[in-house]
């Protein structure tokens, strides 16, 4: 048999103990105070040297002053961009990243934030955050952005040959691409043998320039230059006749794959408050 000392003893830490948790939640609710809310991102790639988009979006509020945009690179520190009370803060910018970047901002208030980037580098590929507040809570999503290089490719006769050949040429590429021929013709056929694929680097000594000839082409056939890396996939298709000769080329980029996040914290902060109020009462 516990004495009445021993229950009030108890009892005191108990109350104590359920006390100090229910502070504890309710500090948590004070910083956080929302809920989590939907970010969504899109893995998508960089073209060196031209502009790029990373692609994130949110679940719209009309609150515009009170959503607060932040972009983190991992193993950067600082910022790559915020966006706030409706401008850019650029004061936590990483210096990688100045002058480079922007957001839409009329697009802000649909739940865009995506973030522009100039002038792409091989070196701005990496695991991006799109960290988003706003009147409804927070939320945030990663992306994978690829850097590389791609560009379409042409088809012409090669009239220098002294067979009849066709010169498919692609200005960049990065990494170092895979080129295949293919025909309508002779579908399933293997070009490796009597094609010539080969790789001059660029000035700025990254991308690279593809140029493959095809040799003993015939005439009302349509032949296909197909180039592809870890990052895109570019189609050349030409046709040759008698009279005329037709072109269309086409590029795809790889894996763009959408990614979710939501937070669940804070979720489980609202199962544990009316717990805690249980156990306050007992
Ligand atoms: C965001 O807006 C920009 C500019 O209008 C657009 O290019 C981009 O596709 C939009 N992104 C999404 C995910 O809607
Ligand atoms: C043919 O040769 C000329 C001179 O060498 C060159 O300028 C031209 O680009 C070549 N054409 C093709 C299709 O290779
Ligand atoms: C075509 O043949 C070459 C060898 O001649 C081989 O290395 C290559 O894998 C073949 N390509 C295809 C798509 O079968
Ligand atoms: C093209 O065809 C001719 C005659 O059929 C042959 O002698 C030559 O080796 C062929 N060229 C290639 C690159 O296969
Ligand atoms: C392929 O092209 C390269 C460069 O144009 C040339 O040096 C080489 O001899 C060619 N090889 C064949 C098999 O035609
Ligand atoms: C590219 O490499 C060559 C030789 O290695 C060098 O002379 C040239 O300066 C380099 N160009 C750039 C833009 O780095
Ligand atoms: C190519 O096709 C056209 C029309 O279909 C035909 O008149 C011509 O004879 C063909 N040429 C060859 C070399 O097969």
């Amino acid at each position: 048999m516990a004495t009445l000392g021993q229950i009030i003893f108890w009892s005191v830490i108990n109350i104590t103990i359920i006390l100090a948790g229910a502070i504890v939640l309710i500090i948590g609710f004070g910083i956080s105070g929302k809920h989590s809310i939907t970010v969504t991102t899109f893995t998508s790639a960089g073209n060196i040297g031209e502009d790029g988009i990373l692609s994130c979006t949110f679940e719209p509020d009309i609150k515009f002053n009170d959503i607060v945009i932040q972009w983190l690179k991992e193993g950067i520190m600082g910022l790559v961009h915020e966006f706030k009370a409706g401008r850019d803060d650029l004061s936590h910018q990483h210096e990688m990243f100045r002058g480079r970047t922007s957001v839409f901002a009329d697009q802000v208030i649909v739940g865009n934030a995506s973030l522009r980037l100039k002038n792409v580098q091989l070196t701005d590929a990496g695991t991006y955050q799109c960290y988003i507040i706003t009147s409804k809570g927070k939320g945030n999503a990663n992306l994978e952005y690829k850097t590389g290089a791609f560009s379409m490719p042409e088809i012409n006769v090669d009239y220098n040959d002294s067979s009849e050949s066709l010169r498919c040429e692609a200005p960049r590429w990065f990494p170092q691409p895979t080129v295949a021929w293919a025909s309508q013709v002779d579908h399933g056929a293997n070009f490796s043998e009597v094609s010539n694929t080969s790789f001059e680097l660029n000035s700025e000594n990254v991308t690279m320039k593809v140029v493959s000839v095809l040799y003993n082409v015939t005439i009302n056939n349509t032949y296909s230059c197909m180039i592809e890396n870890n990052i895109a996939k570019a189609t050349g298709d030409i046709k040759v006749t008698d009279s005329e000769i037709k072109r269309r080329s086409q590029l795809q980029l790889l894996n763009s794959k959408a990614s979710m996040g939501v937070s669940f914290f804070f979720a489980v902060c609202w199962t544990l408050l009316p717990i805690s109020t249980y156990l306050m009462l007992k």
